[in-house]
């Protein structure tokens, strides 16, 4: 359930007209709603209510920009971070760092003497490497690193092979048969404290069987590093859970069931469980609003070119995923045509042969569920501008991101021989 209604024909975020933000901040542009970003951190909060003290860590990655930060740090959401900017990020937007979990394979030592001087929860580590340069960082500063160990527990997401990550020819974690193994190494070296376990097998996740698969070889891990005398207080169940993303593709779960499946799996583990779910707050929060800019003759349907691009949503052409497309103020006519947008790229699609509302040049139209790896993700290929964002909450709206030109904003004196 989502904030972005029509009201009188037109369609609304909250008690704001998308035609108005068009007017004012001009497009492409990024809109949120407040009320669906706190309306979904509630429900994954109540979802997990039956647990003692969880840790819902959002997925900073999903969506960076500030106002959405603070907005969840409102409602008591920690953060789940992957780099030295995420870091940043949380902490400026008023996460504490007893809230702040860092993840990702690469991180580097700069990082994490960073992260440490700042005292984050725990540093999930996916290699004995990366646990050795934690160990270095730590001794020099003289302080002590919590740290979890990620498990790979090679059980396939059953989602798009590019947002997998636990299955054993992936990257990520470190698998089963060496996870014994890694945590007694780290055990071994100074400035190091094991303190959890963590898994997360991938994003878009519309299965919870892949999910509880994952969930029951950690509990393995648990009781075997239990029994060789480690003492664990955080299992970290990382994100995943999938959204709906329109009419025709799968339903994910509901954070209900999700709460009951986790619940059930781990009665008795006597730990703190923590999440780290990013989409499922995120996703459905935000659209991309974009103007038709025309509509071209084509050979089987017509060629409806936006002013929104893959650079400003990546995810179509980087997953073939699907975003609903929908009119502002739809005619009530109806059209199969397929959707575009100005980049010179073929992959720059939105849609093929979409059954959609009829538009003409100079119409409004939104891509749904564009708040998590929308904004997050957009890049200023062929010299684009990216996208401003704005938030609303109620009858008010803020830009949270203006436009930014990277090549001004970037811009640098031309090397000396070039004036020769
Ligand atoms: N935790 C870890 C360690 C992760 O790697 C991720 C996502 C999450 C949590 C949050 O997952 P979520 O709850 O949002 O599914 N760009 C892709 C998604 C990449 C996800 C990367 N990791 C997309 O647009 O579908």
């Amino acid at each position: 359930m989502n904030h972005f209604d029509y009201n009188d024909g037109e369609l609304c975020c909250e008690g704001v007209s998308l035609e108005f933000i068009a007017s004012e901040i001009g497009t492409p542009v990024y809109v949120y709603s407040t009320a669906t970003l706190v309306r979904h951190a509630r429900a994954i909060t109540s979802a997990l209510a039956m647990l003692d003290d969880p840790l819902i860590a959002f997925a900073v990655k999903s969506n960076p920009n500030p106002a959405v930060l603070a907005t969840l740090a409102g409602e008591g959401l920690g953060a789940d971070i992957v780099s030295i900017g995420e870091y940043r990020r949380a902490r400026a937007a008023g996460i504490p760092p007893s809230k702040i979990l860092f993840s990702g394979v690469g991180k580097d030592a700069a990082e994490m003497a960073e992260a440490l001087a700042g005292d984050v929860l725990q540093f999930n580590l996916e290699s004995v490497e990366e646990a050795r340069t934690l160990s270095e960082v730590a001794s020099q500063a003289g302080r002590t690193a919590r740290i979890a160990f990620r498990l790979n527990p090679d059980v396939d997401a059953g989602t798009h092979a590019k947002i997998t990550t636990g299955n054993a020819d992936n990257k990520f974690g470190i698998p089963g048969s060496q996870a014994m193994q890694a945590f007694r190494a780290a055990r071994d070296l100074p400035g190091l404290e094991v303190t959890g376990v963590a898994v997360h097998i991938g994003s878009q996740l519309t299965s919870l069987a892949p999910l509880e698969a994952a969930f029951v070889r950690l509990a393995e891990l648990i009781a075997a590093l239990r029994a060789d005398g480690f003492d664990l207080n955080i299992a970290d169940l990382g994100g995943g859970l999938g959204v709906p993303y329109g009419p025709g593709q799968p339903e994910p779960p509901s954070p209900e069931a999700y709460g009951q499946m986790v619940a059930r799996v781990t009665e008795g583990w006597d730990i703190r469980l923590a999440f780290e779910p990013g989409r499922l707050i995120s996703g459905n929060a935000g659209v991309l609003l974009t103007r038709v800019v025309r509509v071209k003759p084509g050979e089987a349907h017509p060629w409806v070119i936006v002013d929104a691009a893959m650079n400003d949503l990546m995810r179509p052409a980087l997953y073939d995923a699907y975003h609903h497309i929908e009119a502002v103020r739809p005619s009530g006519e109806r059209t199969v045509a397929n959707v575009v947008g100005p980049v010179c790229e073929s992959g720059d699609t939105f849609a093929m042969a979409r059954e959609m509302d009829r538009v003409s040049e100079g119409d409004l139209l939104i891509f749904r569920t564009a708040g998590a790896y929308g904004a997050a993700m957009s890049n200023g290929y062929n010299s684009r501008e990216l996208t401003p964002e704005v938030l609303v909450n109620g009858d008010k709206w803020a830009l949270v991101r203006r436009r930014i030109d990277l090549g001004e904003a970037s811009a640098m004196p031309l090397p000396g021989w070039l004036h020769d």
